[in-house]
């Protein structure tokens, strides 16, 4: 596996995450190169299967020479500047390629409004990457000291933060690179059509083939939910029998595209319920059925907030007039609005 580090930095903060980093990838065997961004021109994001960029928040942006920088490859990858990139990298929908994942690190003193600074940061950079078919993999925001400026390391809405990161924080970053390396799922998974990895426990997808299937259990998945009919046309043939036959339990809840019901909704809750300590891969045809069943147990079963579960829907598709309906008659319905967060 290779992984490159690219960094800016001023005053040392982010030099230091960037060492770090490197120390840890280093340690868990991973062929590393660290390069500040005004070494980086010529180097190919997509040679490495892991590309960690970090900077500072500076005015809740990343500073000029890395916007500029940024800026100067997504135009280089548009273009077909490198050769073997002639049709240029960036794709209507952004289709994930396999195999590349990004982790974007963003130090911050966060004076005025604490990781809020830093956050917009982290998501920017993020997009550039997203938009190149990168999974982003994480962000990191890291408290550092505002070097030059006493009031603001100690007076700020972080408290003092003098000689962060410190030791500690560095111990940590170290530390969540062995973490990082685990949540990086193999090329082969994302491939899948759709795919998306919720958490640690769940991923979602669209209609995997039989070899992606494989691919899913030797990830170490337990249990496919399967929402898709099985007369659709990349349907497998013997689904189940492949599932069982690699050693997965298998349900199928077939949802009709035009007609969810709430009978459906309320077997996947009791499906989702059943496998509640258990590795699960849950698919339909193209990701869309699962994305809002997914969400609807989320709010409903998990007690997460409306607004933070309907979003991830929205990073598949916006549901359409009758998926919308489902979603709002369900929340309407179902929802204990006493307990739930909006
Ligand atoms: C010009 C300038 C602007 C900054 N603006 C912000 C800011 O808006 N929000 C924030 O949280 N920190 C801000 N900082 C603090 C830095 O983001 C923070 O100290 C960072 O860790 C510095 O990274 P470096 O040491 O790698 O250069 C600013 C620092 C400088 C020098």
């Amino acid at each position: 596996m290779r992984a490159a580090i690219i960094y800016w930095s001023k005053t040392g903060n982010t030099e230091k995450v960037a060492r770090a980093i490197h120390e840890g990838l280093a340690a868990a065997g991973v062929e590393v190169l660290l390069r500040r961004v005004e070494e980086a021109e010529e180097l190919d994001f997509y040679a490495y299967d892991l590309v960690c960029i970090g900077c500072p928040s500076y005015r809740w942006h990343p500073p000029k020479p890395v916007d500029d920088f940024l800026v100067r490859k997504f135009g280089q990858y548009t273009d077909g500047f490198y050769p073997h990139h002639k049709q240029g990298r960036v794709k209507t929908g952004a289709p994930k390629v396999p195999g590349r994942n990004v982790l974007v690190f963003c130090t911050y003193s966060g004076p005025h409004t604490g990781i809020r600074e830093a956050i917009p940061v982290g998501k920017y950079v993020g997009q550039f990457f997203e938009h190149l078919g990168f999974t982003v993999l994480d962000e990191w925001y890291v408290l550092g000291e505002f070097h030059g400026s006493e009031e603001r390391s100690t007076k700020g809405r972080m408290g003092d933060i003098r000689g962060r990161p410190n030791e500690e924080d560095l111990r940590k970053i170290r530390q969540n690179v062995a973490h990082l390396l685990r949540s990086m799922d193999d090329p082969e998974l994302q491939a899948i059509a759709d795919y998306r990895r919720l958490s640690d426990r769940i991923a979602t997808a669209g209609q995997p083939t039989e070899k992606q299937l494989a691919a899913v259990a030797k990830a170490g998945f337990e249990a496919v939910v399967n929402l898709a009919l099985h007369d659709t046309e990349h349907a497998l043939p013997d689904e189940k029998g492949v599932i069982e036959s690699l050693g997965m339990d298998y349900a199928h809840i077939p949802v009709v595209w035009e007609r969810p019901t709430e009978d459906d909704l309320d077997r996947f809750f009791h499906t989702m319920d059943r496998y509640r300590d258990r590795s699960v891969f849950v698919h339909c045809v193209a990701n869309a059925r699962v994305s809002v069943f997914m969400a609807l147990y989320r709010i409903l079963r998990l007690g997460w907030p409306v607004k933070g579960a309907l979003r991830d829907v929205y990073t598949v598709w916006a549901p359409n007039e009758t998926w919308q309906g489902f979603i709002d008659d369900m929340l309407n319905r179902k929802m204990d609005w006493e307990q739930t967060e909006i």
